[in-house]
């Protein structure tokens, strides 16, 4: 690992472990006119990851670009993949480098959760649906730890992947509730050039696995290709195309308004699908005009 220098170095990069420290800093920042923008992550860093650090940077003001990188464990399952989560943190550090990140916070479980995690933030109802319905207290460990990183980081404006929908949704909502003092912006999905949705978890796709897994960003095309016709249609379109990958065990196809509620002609609406290929489960959504 990068050894951990105290302090700041504008234009270069510094590594962080403490809480405690990277809030002095970037308070101090804050204090001297600088704009802190940030991207958490959970590292293992791709195209979709520096598209975020990109957006960070062109903020407006005097920006100094921060990336957290930290495998949360409170917003695993018990049956998930939290133990070969891909880690590699020489590499990861290399590309916040090369995108011009000045801090990254690399926290150990440990630095995040001294005493554990007894008071979490909780997602209320939305968070029992879509991936909540699946992922049972995947979004109260989403919120807490996006809240402690907030806390912890008091950043000006936060960039989150478009590919979380619902995570996103359910961050505004919370900035909202719980009145933090950050703007939080959604960035579009980064894919490939097939369409595959970029995610650190395709890594566990076979050779096969991977060239079906563009199926689900087909559906989703071929549902939005028709939203002219109503929710019904689009829902219609989308399950035929997913119906001709057997090997896709599907978990859920819906259509929602932009906020995830029912769907309402005639305002801004979005497709999301998450499926199985095998053991690794994949999601994406689309916007969608009804
Ligand atoms: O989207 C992710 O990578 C994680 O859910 C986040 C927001 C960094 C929280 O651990």
């Amino acid at each position: 690992m990068t050894t951990a220098r105290t302090g700041y170095s504008a234009g270069e990069l510094t590594v962080h472990r403490s809480p405690a420290e990277l809030n002095k800093i970037t308070k101090a920042l804050r204090n001297a006119g600088r704009r802190i923008v940030f991207v958490p992550t959970m590292g293992a860093l791709h195209e979709g990851h520096r598209e975020l650090i990109r957006h960070a940077r062109r903020a407006p003001g005097s920006v100094v670009p921060v990336v957290s990188i930290f495998v949360n464990p409170l917003q695993f399952g018990p049956n998930e993949d939290l133990d070969r989560y891909p880690r590699p943190l020489e590499a990861d550090l290399t590309a916040c480098r090369e995108e011009g990140v000045e801090l990254a916070f690399v926290p150990g479980v440990e630095d995040m959760y001294p005493q554990g995690a007894q008071v979490t933030v909780q997602p209320g109802e939305l968070g029992s649906k879509l991936e909540g319905a699946v992922r049972e207290g995947h979004f109260g460990g989403v919120l807490t730890v996006v809240a402690k990183l907030f806390h912890i980081v008091a950043p000006d404006v936060a960039f989150f992947g478009e590919k979380d929908y619902q995570q996103l949704v359910l961050i505004k909502r919370m900035v909202r509730d719980l009145d933090f003092p950050v703007h939080v912006v959604g960035v579009p999905t980064v894919r490939e050039p097939d369409g595959l949705a970029l995610s650190s978890r395709n890594a566990y796709l076979s050779p096969e696995q991977r060239a079906k897994a563009p199926v689900l960003y087909r559906a989703l095309q071929a549902g939005a290709s028709v939203s002219a016709q109503g929710p019904e249609a689009v829902l219609a379109a989308a399950r035929a195309v997913l119906d001709q990958e057997p090997a896709l065990e599907v978990e859920y196809l819906e259509l929602t308004d932009s906020d995830l509620g029912p769907p309402r002609v005639g305002e801004p609406g979005r497709l999301l699908v998450a499926a199985r290929l095998g053991t690794t489960r994949l999601i994406d959504n689309v916007p969608v005009a009804l």
